[in-house]
């Protein structure tokens, strides 16, 4: 909650500060509005964030790169084909020379143990950009597009929008108990979704073939938080978007899974999001997708459509991302370094 309200403040007063121009009428501004104009921080000044991306990204990639500059500092973008690691070293030594160079490492990469690693020979902390197992930047965007339409699940958020149209910084406001639907592949978004979305009060129903369901190792993490008693499993999509809020998914053929296609194609028959799958939904429904996005997993009539949520979701990426690398290595934070090892 913190990091998302910390988003919500940044992203208000970049997007002032980013204006074309200062309208007129804010020309001679209180010095209250000027306060409410300034550059959000310049927090990461003189610092780097490394940028180990060993997958394709346009969102991430693009969200650390522009919120690192608006904190004055650097993202340092290292593809697969730019460096050594991989073809002449190894990620423990890798992790030990960019971590003597640059003050965060920000981490893409295909197996989940490969983040361990790195964050194990690192002297600074290491984010995940997206694992085999876990994606939890895009949860964090999702959250705050979700306090962002809370209007459209509560009649005391919709009040509360309303007043925030007089504010001059407005108030993010609070979300109900949501009920989120997904459908599909149970990956790397879900899995974030599962211990992110019961612990803050919402239910989660998941829809997908019995042999993509989330592994073990992501379950176990489930249960160790006590997520499990708010999540349901259903193999039928209408069953899982029966009343639902929100109806989220990604796509059927993650990064690295490319040779699996044609049977994942196969399997995933009937659980592409339609008009009609929704008519199950509760009246206020919204759809939410982490991008990019393939329409046999959902059509153009949703994804285009008034109740996706999609694009600002996807613009959201860079303003949650924003908050996490001025909370977590910005010159403001107080906690204190990560011990030696
Ligand atoms: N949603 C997301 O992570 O997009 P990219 O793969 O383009 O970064
Ligand atoms: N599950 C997808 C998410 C992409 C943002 C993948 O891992 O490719």
């Amino acid at each position: 909650n913190h990091i998302i309200t910390h988003a919500h403040s940044l992203k208000i007063r970049s997007q002032k500060w980013l204006a074309p121009h200062i309208p007129i009428h804010q020309q001679n501004a209180s010095s209250k509005l000027r306060q409410n104009m300034r550059l959000p921080s310049q927090s990461l000044f003189s610092k780097t964030i490394a940028l180990l991306f060993s997958k394709r990204s346009t969102r991430t990639r693009i969200a650390a790169e522009t919120s690192a500059e608006l904190l004055g500092g650097r993202a340092l973008f290292l593809g697969r084909e730019d460096i050594q690691l991989g073809v002449n070293e190894s990620a423990r030594d890798t992790a030990q020379v960019i971590s003597g160079m640059c003050q965060g490492i920000f981490a893409r990469v295909g197996d989940h143990s490969e983040i361990e690693e790195l964050a194990q020979y690192s002297k600074v902390p290491v984010l995940n950009a997206l694992s085999s197992l876990w994606h939890p930047t895009q949860i964090l965007a999702d959250l705050l597009t979700l306090h962002e339409n809370a209007g459209a699940f509560s009649r005391e958020a919709l009040e509360e929008e309303k007043k925030n149209m007089k504010r001059m910084t407005p108030i993010l406001p609070e979300l109900p108990p949501l009920t989120i639907a997904y459908v599909g592949d149970c990956a790397n978004v879900l899995n974030d979704m599962l211990v992110t979305y019961p612990r803050l009060g919402h239910k989660v129903k998941v829809a997908a073939p019995l042999q993509y369901r989330s592994p073990p190792e992501v379950m176990a993490r489930v249960k160790e938080l006590g997520c499990d008693q708010n999540i349901e499993w259903f193999e039928d999509p209408k069953e899982a978007v029966w009343n639902a809020n929100v109806i989220v998914n990604d796509t059927w053929i993650s990064m690295g899974q490319e040779a699996e296609k044609a049977d994942r194609l196969k399997a995933f028959e009937g659980y592409q999001v339609t008009e009609e799958l929704c008519k199950f939904a509760s009246p206020d429904w919204r759809f939410m997708h982490c991008l990019p996005r393939k329409p046999h997993e959902v059509n153009d009539a949703v994804f285009y459509g008034p109740r996706s949520l999609a694009f600002p979701e996807a613009e959201n990426r860079k303003w949650t991302i924003m908050a996490l690398f001025d909370l977590q290595f910005g010159r403001w934070n107080l906690d204190p370094p990560k011990p030696e090892t």
